[in-house]
């Protein structure tokens, strides 16, 4: 193996496992594993086979598949476990004992003598069975670093495959764990070193990492970070870090990163936070009209990688940060063409959803371009809403009060109606009746998104007593004025058909 090699040993089915509220039938467990085999991962920590039956049948499930990576399985010092994982086809054995005067004391009730002793006979009874052996001194990082050393010189001596050192409560720094992996690199001579890191402050990718620079040649991850309390160090990020980054060599292909996350996040049930690194939905998604811009120039200008590399596709999204490029580019993408006007008017239009706190999906991004394009010019629009009042409830008659201005000029009138569309658009009808008669004839309404905040998107079709028809659309966030601008755009449509014949 190259020394520049990086093994990844996941433990997403194992310390994974351990996630609060996850709990994975052998079915899910053989499907993970297959996933965790194509992407590329050297070790397949399988589980603890003293915890179940069916955690027993998992794993022998996942042996019989005969996958390209390396099967493990976990267990404590005793003979008890070590003959569970005996009777789960495996020939790879993660043995574990705490090491630290906290866990000796208040956990296992041993002294540091009792434990290495348990440790070295526990390693003997494995290796007389032929087991590979990588082992673990519990809660290393809280462990005196002199006993911790002594421990795993007298390991390596009785003949240990491996030795991995886990930041059991998270609470190692990089600078610690430079410390410790170099003074247990010093004692274990050529012995492989192994790293495992919760996340409890944040730092496990980066202790991960740290190791790695100071000689471990691998790292324990787990799919999205899971893991007991704040996660294990996330294979995800300590893969595409230690090779795009560091230039070290890793077996994953990264491109099957995503479809891993999500099969495990489906799986498990426990949901990728959304600006996670590498698989969050954010993290190849663009808004400011200065990031977009840049996106659209160089991708380069805002993106550290390409997001195909780890099997992802760049969005970008209209909110009140986003720009004429960034929405012309996502209109494009929807077939859209637009004038610079209408450019304009959808921008302003998103923008001002924005400062409402909505968030503009492509959907409503589709309405409120459909909305806009071909519209009567501003300057051609003989009908302009000016103020809309509504009253409705359960007491009371639907009223509304509009003002409008015809050609200039100002007209207010009100009408009662079965809601407040109703009320509202018999209130214009009775207002523009001198100018032109229309009638709704059709009128359909879909919400856009969900939630009572969604985009409302009104059709119409309006005929005049000529028998002229148009059709309109506008989309607001009120359902009210969503109805009254469709009608008016209807009717500044009907106007100006009227002109030409
Ligand atoms: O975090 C830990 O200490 C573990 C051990 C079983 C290695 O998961
Ligand atoms: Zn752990």
């Amino acid at each position: 193996m190259s020394s520049n090699r990086v093994l990844i040993f996941d433990t997403t089915l194992r310390d994974g496992e351990q996630t609060p509220g996850v709990a994975l039938t052998p079915d899910d467990k053989l499907t993970i594993a297959k996933q965790l085999d194509r992407l590329g991962v050297d070790i397949i920590e399988a589980g603890f086979p003293i915890t179940s039956k069916g955690e027993i049948e998992a794993i022998k499930r996942i042996a019989a598949e005969g996958l390209s990576a390396k099967l493990c399985v976990l267990a404590r010092c005793s003979r008890e476990d070590i003959d569970a994982a005996l009777n789960c086809d495996v020939d790879y054995i993660h043995l574990f004992i705490a090491t630290s005067d906290l866990h000796l004391k208040y956990k296992l009730k041993l002294t540091r003598e009792e434990a290495l002793n348990k440790a070295i006979e526990s390693i003997e009874y494995a290796k007389s069975h032929g087991l590979y052996i990588e082992f673990s001194a519990e809660d290393a990082t809280r462990t005196d670093l002199d006993y911790l050393v002594s421990f795993y010189k007298s390991i390596a001596e009785v003949g240990v495959d491996k030795v991995n050192i886990p930041d059991t409560v998270g609470v190692a720094t990089p600078s610690s764990i430079t410390r410790i992996v170099s003074s247990v690199g010093s004692a274990v001579g050529s012995i492989p070193i192994s790293i495992h890191c919760h996340n409890d402050f944040g730092l496990a990718v980066a202790n991960s990492i740290a190791a790695v620079e100071a000689g471990a040649r691998q790292v324990h991850v787990t799919v999205n970070g899971l893991g007991e309390r704040a996660g294990n160090a996330a294979l995800e990020e300590v893969a595409v870090a230690l090779k795009i980054l560091y230039g070290y060599d890793i077996g994953v292909k990264l491109p099957l990163i995503y479809e891993t996350s999500r099969l495990v996040s489906r799986i498990t049930g426990v949901y990728v936070q959304p600006n996670k690194a590498i698989v969050g939905d954010n993290a190849f998604t663009h808004e400011s009209g200065i990031h977009t811009h840049g996106i659209l120039s160089h991708p380069l200008t805002y993106e550290p990688i390409p997001p195909e590399l780890v099997g992802r596709r760049r969005r970008l999204v209209a909110g009140k940060h986003a720009g004429r490029h960034g929405i012309m580019k996502m209109l494009e993408e929807m077939g859209i063409k637009v004038s610079d006007d209408e450019l304009k008017t959808i921008v302003e239009k998103v923008k001002d959803l924005g400062d409402k706190g909505k968030k503009v999906t492509d959907a409503d991004l589709l309405a409120i371009a459909r909305s806009i394009t071909g519209r009567v010019k501003s300057e051609e629009r003989r009908v302009k809403l000016v103020e809309l009042a509504v009253v409705t409830g359960s007491r009371v008659i639907p009223t509304a009060s509009v003002k409008l201005e015809v050609d200039g000029k100002t007209y207010v009138a009100a009408e009662t109606g079965v809601g407040p569309v109703d009320a509202a658009l018999k209130t214009i009808e009775k207002i523009l009746s001198p100018t032109v008669k229309a009638r709704l004839k059709t009128f359909r309404l879909e919400a856009i998104t969900g939630g009572s905040d969604a985009l409302a998107e009104v059709m119409i079709v309006v005929e005049d007593d000529r028998g002229n028809t148009v059709s309109a659309r506008a989309a607001h966030e009120d359902i009210v004025m969503a109805s009254v601008e469709a009608m008016i755009e209807g009717i500044n449509r009907l106007i100006s058909i009227r002109r030409e014949y």
